[in-house]
């Protein structure tokens, strides 16, 4: 063990960042004790010495990963490990710590004859396979999931995938190397094509079928096609998988023309990233939409036109109140005529519940699954992520969102094995342009004001959303600390 520090040096409840044999780790302290632990975050590496500590928590500064300040231990995603845990002695005012993390003893226990099965291997089935197994299952867990490859970070796709920075494959695994092996997860790359409600069985496309005590449906969603003429031409491309991103820059590359044309259809967060990603390899981009302000209803109307500004100061040129009449050779035609020059279309105008295997569960009528807040959907049946329709306010909701997928999946799993877990957790989501990253705590359905605090057009602010007196919801940029310290304080249920 080496000084690394003095007590005095350490602020009260305030991460702090040491160099030891050439290891960042992150201290902590709390009163007259210390706790070291990794300062890199699991999830991206984010520098933790940037979070926040909040009512005994460790708040991530970039997606809000959140940790157990006591042991490091996991408590919200994205990240889906503990914290590492390095020893720490404190003798006098000195402060000594090992490089060498802890171990942590797994005592061991009876196998467990239960069989678990997650179903989708995206955000929220990697979540959930992973959560059973910290939640101390040990029996059989398989999951199933029809992409191929292993789980990875899919929201990579619009952003650096498709600037250039990586290629779809590089595009970050969600579980660390040789987990699946180390945890004893079976994974089935198959398409699950029924499910039994009262005896819990899969059917799966290759034949065969999979009964088991408990299953999590995590199949997330599928794009919406473009319904008008021509919307399923061979320009015409959706963006969820590693195969569409690279049908896109196929398309790109492949195009006759030295400086493709792109038309990205729909104001959604993901098609008005695409177009930032574009606008990275100078690519003529035109966002076409049926709002004049894409994203208003969420973030307030100073920030959706500052967030339009950055769009077209960086070149793209926006076709707002418009719609798309036909997709036809060489052009875009919307409903007023007009003909925008397209060698590539992106559709980005929603997606649906990849659900229609469990049709036999009852369907809601947007294709969700309806859970209550344990995210149970019929006995020993669980749902996650962007098909679950869970309990908000009066109703339920469905939202696309990675964190909110990979809490639910955390919930669900502490249910699979007999808890009584409920998701009361503000929705969360980011969103990145132009090397700026957005986020947007809560979902307030209606708002009276945002009050912004910072340089708005710097992208350098926080913006409480206000109904009535309340705050209701947080968005903000390049703020990471003081959202990260303010997370907490926006509630499940505005
Ligand atoms: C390009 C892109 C960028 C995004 N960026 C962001 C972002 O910046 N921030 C954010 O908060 N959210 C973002 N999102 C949204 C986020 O990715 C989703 O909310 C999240 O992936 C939902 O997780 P999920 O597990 O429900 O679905 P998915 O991650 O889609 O996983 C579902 C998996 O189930 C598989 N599957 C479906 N049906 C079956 C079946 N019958 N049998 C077997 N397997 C099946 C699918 O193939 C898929 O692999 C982005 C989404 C996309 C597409
Ligand atoms: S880097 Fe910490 S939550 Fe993403």
């Amino acid at each position: 063990m080496r000084q690394v520090t003095t007590l005095g040096a350490l602020p009260e409840n305030t991460p702090c960042a040491v160099e030891l044999d050439g290891t960042r780790i992150l201290l902590l302290r709390d009163g007259g004790e210390v706790r070291a632990f990794s300062a890199a975050c699991p999830h991206a590496g984010a520098p933790l010495e940037q979070g926040a500590v909040c009512d005994g928590r460790l708040v991530c500064p970039w997606h809000k990963a959140m940790f157990d300040i006591r042991d490091g231990a996991l408590l919200e995603p994205p990240a889906l490990q503990p914290l590492r845990r390095y020893p720490v002695r404190v003798e006098g005012d000195a402060v000594l710590v090992s490089s060498s993390p802890l171990v942590a003893a797994v005592p061991a226990a009876a196998p467990d004859p239960r069989v678990m099965v997650v179903v989708g291997a995206g955000a929220a089935g990697a979540a959930g396979a992973a959560a059973l197994r910290e939640f101390g299952f040990n029996g059989r867990l398989v999951v199933v999931g029809d992409e191929p490859g292993e789980p990875f970070d899919r929201t990579a796709l619009s952003k650096f995938v498709l600037e250039g920075g990586m290629t779809p494959e590089e595009a970050a695994p969600l579980w660390p190397e040789g987990f699946a092996e180390r945890e004893r997860i079976e994974r089935l790359h198959d398409t699950v094509t029924a499910i039994d409600r009262n005896t819990r069985t899969l059917t799966l496309a290759a034949g065969g079928s999979l009964a088991c005590h408990a299953v999590l449906l995590a199949p997330g969603s599928l794009p919406r096609p473009l319904d008008v003429p021509g919307g399923n031409g061979p320009n015409v491309c959706l963006l969820r998988t590693r195969a569409d991103a690279s049908a896109i820059l196929a398309g790109l590359s492949g195009s006759s023309s030295g400086r493709p044309r792109v038309v990205v259809v729909g104001g959604s967060f993901i098609g008005l990233e695409a177009a930032s990603a574009l606008r990275q390899r100078d690519l003529p981009v035109t966002v076409v939409s049926p709002q004049a302000v894409p994203f208003e209803p969420v973030l307030g109307w100073r920030i959706a036109a500052m967030l339009r500004r950055l769009h077209e100061a960086n070149g793209v040129v926006f076709r707002g109140r418009a719609r798309v009449a036909a997709i036809e050779a060489g052009h875009v035609r919307l409903e007023n005529g007009e003909r925008i020059p397209a060698d590539l279309v992106l559709a980005g105008v929603g997606v649906r519940p990849a659900t229609e295997f469990a049709a036999g569960l009852g369907l809601a009528e947007d294709g969700g699954l309806d859970t209550d807040a344990g995210m149970r959907v019929a006995d020993g049946i669980f749902a996650a992520g962007d098909s679950a329709r869970f309990p908000f306010g009066d109703g339920r909701i469905r939202v696309e969102h990675w964190r909110v997928a990979q809490q639910h999946a955390r919930v669900a799993a502490r249910n699979m094995l007999g808890g009584n877990a409920r998701f009361e957790q503000p929705p969360f989501f980011w969103t990145y342009h132009y090397g700026r990253r957005i986020e947007v705590h809560g979902h307030a359905a209606s708002f009276d004001r945002v009050e912004i605090e910072g340089d708005l057009d710097a992208q350098d602010f926080v913006g409480r959303i206000i109904r009535g007196d309340a705050l209701v919801g947080l968005v903000g940029c390049n703020r990471d600390t003081e959202l990260a310290g303010m997370a907490l304080q926006v509630p499940a249920h505005p």
